[in-house]
């Protein structure tokens, strides 16, 4: 930005619009007066950006027609000897997504899944649970096998490992974490972020989970710290914008709503717990980081009306479709073949979707654990975890629903080791 053009701060609502129609107006006429200003159009600066893409979705697709591997895959190995192959290190900052396979011995994730069926039904899981309680994929058809519990000996066990955090402290490294003078987090500490279990029975029919987003909605346009992080994309300097720049990432707040999370998250993940088909239903993504700003701008355009966003709405997660994106849609992947104990990651950026399947084969069980490298916003977010752990409770990003409370076999405070307590920062 040049010191001698007068630029026009942003509108901005750091609480919800009580007029979304009417600040969806204001914010898009903004934005495309302020792209206007770099001197290419809207339509301009999103044709160099389809063009871009397009030749990393023509790169994927033909990978996949001669039969190569589009996730890049990772052994545990060398990620805790620090011999990842930098071309293989290249090819996760470009599809930002990698399966790590052996994160943990296939034989300890295996009881990690019988001991989830021990812990569930000694504690009558299944006769008092009462259905899914919240309405986070109301906008995408789906029918998750999710299981509210977050307290288990074995997710405590994968969120404190030192195997975890190795495999976290190479993914948070792939950002750029200080600038401006500042660290925006620590690549070293995770906040050990607590989320659910899937386990889907052999034989399940599913219609999957549509092709969505989980950064945020209406927020990602309307607060000032969204704005901040979107800044390239949103001055028409789109070349600019790189999906591992952690500037502001850490201070963006989403508005308030069941599909919301508190924490900073570098990439989203999940830890198999049993052996998974490519073709039995499993996580697909666009491997394209870049396709956020494809996202952010497509709404500009002048084939969507002006109290539009291309489907995004306030508490609902964000749709890509055929309709609005069909150029993303041809590049979407699916993982590879997985063991249990291997661990699968994406950048929280990242268009993923989970694909239908028919009777399918085999369990299809997770341990829900990204990477949330400690920072500000996180250590404020572990204070209520904290508290959610010490009395079994579920955590306020979730639904109410508290099934571990008095339950037999919840991890304990005097299991957790160092990884654990700097985790819920009861040390540093
Ligand atoms: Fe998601």
């Amino acid at each position: 930005m040049t010191a001698n053009v007068e630029v026009q701060p942003l509108p901005h609502w750091e609480t919800k619009p009580e007029d979304v129609t009417g600040a969806t107006v204001e914010i898009k006429r903004a934005l495309k007066e302020r792209i206007a200003r770099s001197g290419r159009t809207v339509e301009e600066v999103f044709a160099d950006l389809e063009a871009r893409i397009a030749r990393r979705v023509e790169a994927i697709q033909a990978e996949r027609e001669a039969g190569e591997q589009v996730w890049p895959v990772i052994d545990f190995a060398d990620i805790e000897a620090g011999t990842v192959p930098p071309e293989l290190v290249a090819k996760v900052k470009e599809r930002g997504c990698a399966v790590v396979r052996g994160t943990f011995p296939h034989e300890q994730a295996l009881q990690w899944d019988r001991d989830i069926v021990d812990y569930t039904t000694r504690n009558e899981f299944f006769e008092k649970y009462t259905g899914p309680a919240d309405d986070f994929f109301a906008s995408v058809e789906s029918t998750p096998e999710i299981y509210p519990i977050y307290w288990s000996q074995p997710q405590m066990e994968a969120r404190q490992s030192p195997r975890m955090a190795a495999v976290q402290g190479f993914l948070n490294s792939q950002w750029t974490f200080e600038s401006q003078g500042r660290q925006w987090f620590d690549p070293n500490r995770d906040s050990l972020y607590p989320d659910r279990i899937r386990r889907r029975p052999p034989g399940t029919d599913s219609a999957g989970l549509g092709t969505h987003l989980d950064t945020g909605s209406i927020d990602l346009y309307m607060t000032q710290g969204y704005q901040d992080v979107f800044r390239h994309v949103f001055s028409g300097d789109v070349e600019s914008y790189d999906p591992w720049d952690a500037a502001h990432r850490t201070e963006a707040v989403n508005y308030p709503a069941s599909t919301m999370c508190s924490a900073f998250r570098t990439f989203q993940g999940w830890t198999a717990l049993s052996d998974m088909g490519h073709d039995q239903g499993v996580l697909h993504t666009v491997p394209i980081p870049e396709a956020m700003a494809y996202l952010m701008l497509r709404p500009l355009l002048d084939d969507v009306a002006d109290d539009e966003l291309c489907g995004i709405a306030h508490n609902q997660t964000f749709p890509i479709s055929w309709k609005w994106h069909p150029l993303l849609m041809e590049a979407v992947s699916g993982i590879p073949d997985v063991q249990a104990g291997d661990t699968v990651w994406w950048h929280c950026d990242l268009i993923h979707s989970v694909a239908e399947v028919e009777d399918q084969v085999g369990w299809g069980n997770v341990m829900y654990i990204p990477a949330a490298p400690w920072c500000p916003r996180n250590e404020a977010y572990a204070g209520s975890v904290r508290e959610a752990f010490l009395t079994g409770s579920s955590p306020s990003d979730f639904p109410e629903e508290h099934y571990e409370r008095d339950w037999e076999g919840r991890f304990q405070p005097e299991q957790l080791n160092e990884i654990g307590r700097r985790g819920l920062g009861l040390t540093d």
